[in-house]
């Protein structure tokens, strides 16, 4: 048989596309099953995205929520490296925002109470007498709209979500989107857009809380850990910052160079005691950047896993999961204790919209607010 040019081109681009879906032999694919439903009677969804390497990321329309992240560890043993439920009756009301996309505002905002072009907002105080993660609603507790966005780039899950002008005392129509991206390279991205109709603020991120061991086994004090910070932001007694940008140099929060997050952690240091452990945010060096930059590095000496990860965002909240408390009861009814895992939360300093001298979370009719994330996964 004689082949012609087009067809040529068209079996070239068939293979390399073959190629790209399936190294080693295996095919990514994404799975969809049910995961429960509400507590008003709706359905949600499970959508598992596989990687050709086998890496699997298990997200709900609920919350926006990354349910589970498993990976290898040196021997190539597969575990779950997420703290969460097995569904979403768990996730309903919870409040320690396993795995999910918090919005409109990623971490505290003082008081409850932030001014913009001269008009004052107030929002719920759900957190003493701040709110936080968005409120007693946020993007947490709301039914996304799911989507198979997958491409040669790998499997991929679009979520979108149009929150209403006066939400949680939020300003502004404010339509969301989040793209979550499995890629052959055990990258998860994390692509987040967003635009509004009025001027308002708005800080998206991710929470997942990381246990390297995998299944919530143990505690997260050995794990070693690199943020490319040398400044962060200390905190009140109510865990908002004071607007210093302090140098981590000589203190506990010097993680530029890798090290155990429980070296230091009981040390005799007022912002530690503050937060019981860390709870802060890191002014990560790189600034806020177009492309990604190397964020944080998470290093499990036991498994082998490593999480590096890499952002576009400004900061980094580092928690160390100091209001776990024994509890919950999780995924397998496995009781999640302090430090039974971190959170490396990617974002715009806390409570920015009442401190003009920090990187602005604010946006306007017309511009898109685009940030993203990579959580990626390696063995040593
Ligand atoms: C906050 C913690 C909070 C946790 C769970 C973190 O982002 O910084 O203070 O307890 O989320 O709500």
């Amino acid at each position: 048989m004689k082949l012609s040019v087009p067809m040529v081109a068209f079996l070239l681009v068939s293979l390399l596309t073959v190629n790209a879906w399936s190294a080693q032999g295996k095919k990514s694919t994404m799975q969809k099953q049910a995961f429960g439903k509400t507590d008003d009677g709706q359905q949600m969804d499970l959508y598992t995205l596989t990687n050709a390497k086998g890496m699997e990321v298990a997200i709900t329309n609920f919350g926006g929520t990354i349910v589970s992240i498993k990976v290898p560890d040196k021997n190539g043993n597969i575990a779950d490296v997420l703290l969460g439920y097995d569904d979403v009756s768990g996730y309903q009301g919870g409040k320690a925002y396993f795995g999910a996309t918090i919005g409109r505002y990623g971490n505290r905002i003082a008081k409850g109470k932030f001014t913009l072009d001269g008009k004052t907002y107030t929002l719920p105080q759900n957190d003493g007498v701040n709110t936080l993660h968005g409120g007693t609603k946020g993007f947490s507790q709301r039914v996304w709209t799911a989507k198979d966005v997958s491409s040669p780039a790998g499997q991929a899950l679009q979520l979108t979500y149009l929150s209403k002008d006066g939400e949680e005392g939020f300003p502004g129509n404010l339509s969301v989107k989040v793209v979550f991206t499995l890629a052959n390279t055990n990258e998860l991205k994390i692509d987040y857009s967003a635009t509004t109709d009025k001027d308002t603020v708005l800080n998206l991120t991710n929470h997942s809380y990381f246990n390297l061991s995998g299944k919530g086994e143990g505690d997260i004090l050995g794990t070693e850990l690199t943020l490319h910070a040398s400044k962060f932001t200390p905190v009140d007694a109510t865990l908002i910052p004071t607007g210093e940008l302090r140098a981590v140099k000589g203190t506990p929060f010097d993680f530029t160079k890798s090290t155990a997050i429980g070296a230091r952690i009981n040390q005799d240091d007022e912002q530690l005691k503050l937060a019981g452990g860390y709870d802060h945010n890191w002014v990560l060096d790189a600034g806020k950047t177009v492309a990604l930059h190397l964020a944080a590095q998470a290093y499990d000496p036991t498994s082998g896993r490593e999480l590096e990860v890499l952002t576009t965002e400004p900061g980094i909240q580092f928690y160390t999961g100091n209001f776990l408390d024994g509890s919950i009861h999780g995924k397998g009814d496995k009781v999640y204790n302090k430090h039974a895992a971190f959170c490396l939360e990617t974002q715009h300093f806390p409570d920015s919209p009442n401190h003009p001298k920090f990187p602005t979370t604010e946006l306007k009719p017309g511009q898109r607010y685009h940030t993203m994330t990579v959580f990626k996964f390696l063995t040593k």
